[in-house]
């Protein structure tokens, strides 16, 4: 039976076969997404692509595509024509669940400019509702990140701050994150005001209407939700 990676990297290829030459794409993050990175940079450097611009969403992705011979650009006010990305967790209307990678704010800011998200991921991914298997990640301010803390568990009493070691997980953008463990019964655009409005808070991991599409990688083959 294939690994998850195999799985992994079938569906990102088919999200690549979607990029055309003079595209700006938003390179997403994550061990799914490399796979997409390096498709991508493997097409360039063929001359089956040209022109490609990436955008990535997190230093690590910036720094990958430059390895594999990307041309990477700041996001700037342009719209996108892709972006691909892979996901923690993905509805059948295909709302999602991102973060756990730690890079949730800088994929909603760069994906949100996308005329298309693409989002690529193995079976295990897929749920009946948000929060079945994941955690929603919350991205805090580090200043004050107690008291945020104590705002976000009088509202969400099961979750805890990413702390990996001795220093709480450090996002690119200098934040730190809550793991926040959702009820089994929640409405996730309810929720995602909720927190938004909450002190503290700079962005969920809720990706809500966002994606135009999943392709999602099983023993079966690689299947596409839209
Ligand atoms: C990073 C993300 C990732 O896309 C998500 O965590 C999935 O990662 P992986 O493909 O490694 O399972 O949202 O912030």
């Amino acid at each position: 039976m294939a690994d998850l990676e195999t799985l992994k990297k079938e569906a990102a290829l088919r999200a690549v076969d979607l990029v055309q030459s003079g595209m700006r794409v938003g390179l997403g993050t994550g061990s799914t997404a490399k796979y997409a990175i390096e498709e991508l940079g493997r097409r360039v450097q063929a001359g089956e692509l040209t022109g490609i611009v990436g955008v990535a969403t997190s230093e690590a992705s910036d720094t990958l595509a430059r390895q594999v011979g990307l041309r990477v650009e700041v996001l700037d006010p342009r719209a996108l024509d892709i972006a691909i990305d892979g996901a923690d967790e993905v509805a059948p209307n295909l709302d999602l669940i991102k973060g756990l990678g730690g890079a949730l704010l800088r994929e909603k800011l760069t994906e949100v400019q996308a005329r298309r998200l693409i989002i690529i991921a193995d079976h295990t991914k897929v749920v009946n509702r948000l929060g079945e298997k994941a955690p929603l990640p919350v991205e805090i301010a580090a200043f004050g990140f107690l008291s945020t803390i104590e705002r976000l568990r009088a509202q969400l009493p099961g979750g805890r701050l990413r702390q990996p070691g001795a220093q709480p997980f450090l996002t690119d953008n200098g934040n730190y994150i809550y793991d926040a463990q959702l009820p089994g019964a929640i409405d996730p655009p309810t929720l995602e005001r909720q927190l938004k409005g909450t002190l503290g808070v700079v962005d969920t991991g809720f990706f809500l209407g966002m994606a135009e599409r999943a392709f999602v990688a099983s023993p079966d083959g690689v299947s596409e939700l839209t």
